[in-house]
């Protein structure tokens, strides 16, 4: 992964960029790389704030030859790659908030956007947005995300290296995901657990319908699906929402 890369000082979005591209043809693996981003967006429609310089904005193509129902698998690859490179590169141990977050002491330090091109249930392409907050200073964030998000710099008090940590990212993605094709997700589950947040805690999910569930987290199907017990017993398959713990 990332042998290609579509690399630019300012975009809107690098996700817009990487849709254009993989309709264009490009090829798996793929990587658009941007210094920064005027209009980064985040899931749920929301901002992503992505100043120049200080973060790592990227977008990576992936062409899999894989059913819609497993792409949920690919986020949760992709979130094992990047804290066992943030460990590898910064020394820092961070946790996964399902599906996405990727947390320092409660605090926001990693987003994954995935998302999708496909034609009924064939997948064309699949787009996995990483928005790392590496450098950024804590005075330099805007207010409202100051109390919820951190960045590298921040956590270990050293400028640290987006070249290193992008190369590692790379490397670790692309071999958890040739472990993946070989084995299935059973060999990503485990990983994803240990760094797992809420699994065994009370949750509070919002779905996308705007339905709020409350129960113990009980961990996650082979598909990547979240299962809530509430307190009937009745155990929910949460496919896509908003996570309290
Ligand atoms: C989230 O946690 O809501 C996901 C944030 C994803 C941000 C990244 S930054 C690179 C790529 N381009 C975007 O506009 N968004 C993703």
């Amino acid at each position: 992964f990332g042998k290609v890369i579509d690399f630019h000082e300012v975009v809107p979005s690098t996700q817009k960029i990487a849709h254009h591209l993989a309709e264009d043809g490009a090829t798996h693996g793929t990587l658009v790389l941007a210094d920064e981003q005027a209009g980064g967006r985040g899931r749920l429609g929301r901002v992503w704030h992505s100043p120049k310089g200080t973060g790592i904005w990227m977008s990576l193509i992936l062409k899999p030859d894989l059913t819609i129902n497993r792409i949920p698998q690919l986020t949760l690859l992709a979130a094992v790659a990047i804290v066992r490179s943030i460990k590898k590169v910064s020394d820092v141990d961070c946790s996964i908030k399902w599906p996405n977050d990727i947390l320092f002491e409660g605090k926001k330090l990693v987003g994954i956007l995935t998302e999708l091109q496909s034609e009924m249930e064939n997948v064309r392409a699949v787009i996995i947005g990483m928005g790392i907050n590496v450098n950024i200073e804590w005075a330099d964030m805007p207010a409202e995300i100051r109390d919820i998000a951190t960045s590298l710099k921040i956590i270990t008090g050293k400028t640290q290296s987006r070249v290193m940590l992008i190369q590692t990212i790379m490397t670790e993605l692309e071999k958890l995901y040739d472990l993946y094709l070989n084995e299935g997700f059973e060999v990503i589950k485990p990983m994803w657990e240990t760094y797992a947040l809420s699994i065994g805690k009370v949750i509070r999910a919002r779905t996308m319908q705007g339905e709020v569930l409350q129960g113990v987290a009980k961990g996650i199907n082979n598909d990547g699906v979240l299962l809530l017990e509430d307190d009937q017993g009745v155990v929910h398959h949460i496919y896509s929402a908003d996570i309290e713990i």
